[in-house]
């Protein structure tokens, strides 16, 4: 994400993130100007009606997408703006009917305290860009916890969050992990090992790790954006020309496929 915090409870912010990026119903996404499922192939071992869960779904295209994957697809958030649009995406798709009912679907909760509403055990989580709002790593801990909790054994959890090195305070934060937000609206910047350390605590052995890098983002095109499937929506290019020397030299997200213990 790009380094301004998001006050989520606000509905101008929700508003904003709408205006600003148009992201793919039809594959599954982890993060922006990335390779999509598609492409990298993270849940190709995940049969057919497993259950999937998209924590902080915002409006929901995930959750269109695993469903297109023929997954069992629910969505959390904590905002209820995000929970209205992404119910209203989930409408848009006609994925409304009397056993599939939005309001089971889509729940506003949150990510370190959600177990418990749901009376399932998930086989495919996914968190993209969701577990980066908050201020020290024993909440990030807490909701990795909550995670693997709501999981089977086996079960598969994909984590797509900022890579810390494309952060305008890397040289000072020099890989430590530190807020970079406010206390009122938290961004928390993660130092790989902190992440590392702390998916290996909750019994998740990280199988894969990408780290996606986009060159000069500020010069892109909507043409050029369209090849992936989270993308800013037509003359919204968010990225100011400052950022791309960052992007030039270091990638911006970084993603790991972990898989809980058995
Ligand atoms: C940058 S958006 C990403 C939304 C979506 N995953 C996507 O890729 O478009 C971050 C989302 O995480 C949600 N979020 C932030 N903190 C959360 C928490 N503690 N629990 C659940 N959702 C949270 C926000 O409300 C927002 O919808």
């Amino acid at each position: 994400m790009p380094a301004l915090p998001y006050d989520w409870s606000a509905k101008e912010a929700c508003d904003a993130y709408e205006k600003t990026w148009e992201i793919s119903r039809r594959e599954v996404h982890y993060g922006w100007l990335s390779p999509g499922e598609n492409t990298l192939r993270l849940l190709e071992d995940v049969p057919e009606r497993s259950k999937a869960l998209d924590v902080g779904c915002g409006m929901g295209e995930n959750i269109v997408a695993l469903h297109r994957l023929k997954l069992d697809a629910y969505g959390l958030d904590l905002s209820s703006y995000m929970v209205r649009k992404a119910r209203r995406t989930l409408r848009e798709e006609g994925m409304e009917s009397k056993s599939y009912g939005l309001r089971k679907r889509v729940r506003q909760c949150d990510a370190r305290a959600f177990a418990s509403e749901f009376r399932t055990k998930f086989d495919v989580v996914l968190a993209v860009y969701s577990l980066e709002f908050f201020k020290d790593i024993q909440e990030f801990r807490k909701a990795i916890s909550e995670i693997t909790k709501g999981m089977v054994g086996g079960g598969t959890f994909v984590l797509c969050i900022s890579h810390p090195t494309t952060h305008p305070d890397y040289p000072r934060i020099k890989n430590e992990t530190e807020l970079v937000g406010t206390s009122s609206v938290p961004l928390l910047m993660y130092s790989i090992r902190d992440v590392v350390q702390t998916l290996c605590e909750e019994k998740l052995v990280v199988e894969r790790v990408i780290e996606q890098q986009t060159r000069r983002p500020s010069r892109l095109t909507y043409e050029e954006a369209g090849q992936f499937p989270y993308h800013f929506r037509e003359g919204k290019n968010p990225f100011s020309p400052l950022f791309d020397d960052l992007n030039d030299k270091n990638p911006h997200t970084l993603i790991y496929r972990t898989r809980k213990e058995s």
